[in-house]
């Protein structure tokens, strides 16, 4: 049987992957450094959140392929109590981020064309554009101070096939933003090249002021906002969804908003763009009639759910510097963080990455090799993880971490 080349995948699980799995069969504790899953963190959906789901009008099965009014509306609603403005007929909900990207490679791009994207960076990109038969290009993140593009080498990574750059903002794992200086000189990459821009905005709500790294210090509150209010000719996508803004991933709900006021002309880039999607996602209708009947209730509950999704974070960031300053020997560091759900620690490269987290896992602790983000050298943790387990993770991280050192030296 011959099977479609894009779906030609390395399969094979990592060697990473097999020690986990050898340990939980041994029933060997794991201190899990990567839970990233609000629901498996003890963040529990409220009961009532889902009764939202049960009533008549859940029952009816009358689509919208730009998704129900009333969503799209309390979506408008979320935007604008952040000061954005949004109008419902410029969003298109989707089951996920992933078929946002799904819709938005299949409306920009034919097979064989290029989308760029920031390395390190979200590792499903490469998977998302395989399955459009869209070439993923890697433009680097370079660090110093903080995370910004080498817009020399993006421009020269833009080719003839180039459709697309995405962003993540805030970025996973760096938790870096995207400054409004840099998205004023993608604004004009993107126009002078005509490709549109499509902007992950999944982490926005988790901003980190991390006093003890000094990130306030430079970091503007312009910095910080979304691409929805930064003005510009050039096309943007803005994609977002209640995975993280909610702390929902099991709901499966997103949106893609294009980003621009109302214009009249029909012919508009983002007009014509609009028109698109909406018969992309007509030909799909996947966002379930129940979850869009209770998201406008749902979101409402966006701040109470997120003070303690913030609480948890901070709280895990705090017990890891804390940690972290009193190390003997200062062998492990993290990186500034600005925003997001996630720290880089900078280790003593006495052997690869991988190398460094089956060592961990050895030991009873699973982190993140930062290869898995394109970050090789490093490692990364998700600060999700329950405050307990987390500081237990941390502790003996740093404990294996400073006996290799100690064997070297
Ligand atoms: C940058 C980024 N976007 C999107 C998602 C997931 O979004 P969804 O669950 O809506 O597909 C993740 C998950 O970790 C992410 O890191």
């Amino acid at each position: 049987m011959r099977f479609s080349r894009r779906t030609e995948w390395n399969t094979e699980t990592t060697e990473l992957t097999r020690a986990l799995e050898a340990r939980r069969r041994a029933a060997l504790p794991v201190l899990d450094l990567t839970a990233s899953n609000p629901s498996r963190c003890g963040f529990q959906m409220p009961g009532e959140l889902l009764q939202a789901m049960t009533g008549a009008e859940a029952q009816e099965y009358d689509p919208d392929p730009r998704g129900r009014r009333s969503a799209r509306e309390a979506i408008a609603g979320y935007y604008a109590a952040r000061g954005v403005r949004v109008d419902a007929d410029r969003l298109v909900l989707t089951t996920g981020t992933s078929e946002a990207y799904s819709y938005l490679f299949r409306l920009l791009c034919d097979p064989g064309d290029e989308v760029l994207a920031p390395a390190p960076c979200y590792p499903l990109f490469d998977y998302l554009a395989d399955a459009e038969c869209v070439r993923l290009v890697q433009t680097p993140l370079v660090f110093d101070e903080r995370w910004q593009l080498d817009l020399a080498m993006l421009e020269a990574a833009i080719s003839e096939r180039t459709r697309a750059l995405l962003l993540v903002h805030p970025n996973n794992p760096t938790g870096h933003y995207t400054s409004q200086a840099e998205a004023e000189a993608i604004f004009d990459i993107c126009r002078r090249h005509e490709i549109a821009l499509i902007v992950d905005e999944v982490f926005l709500d988790y901003p980190l002021i991390d006093v003890a790294n000094d990130v306030v210090d430079d970091l503007a509150d312009q910095d910080a906002i979304s691409f929805l209010a930064r003005p510009t000719d050039a096309l943007v996508f803005v994609v977002s969804g209640i995975s993280k803004i909610l702390a929902l991933p099991q709901m499966k709900l997103a949106w893609i908003a294009v980003a621009g006021e109302e214009e009249n002309e029909v012919t508009t880039d983002r007009n014509v763009a609009l028109e698109r999607l909406e018969v992309l996602a007509d030909t799909f209708l996947s966002v379930s009639t129940p979850v869009q009947v209770a998201l406008p209730l749902w979101l409402r509950q966006d701040k109470a759910i997120q003070k303690e999704i913030a609480a948890r974070i901070r709280q895990n960031l705090a017990t890891m510097d804390d940690l972290l300053a009193r190390q003997a020997t200062r062998w492990v560091s993290r990186l500034r963080v600005e925003a997001g759900w996630y720290a880089i620690l900078r280790v003593p490269s006495l052997e690869t990455d991988e190398e460094m987290a089956l060592r961990l896992l050895e030991r009873g602790v699973l982190v993140h090799p930062g290869r898995f983000f394109g970050l090789p050298g490093w490692l990364v943790v998700s600060l999700l993880t329950t405050q307990h387990e987390f500081a237990a993770g941390v502790r003996l991280l740093l404990e294996v971490v400073a006996a290799r050192a100690a064997e070297t030296i």
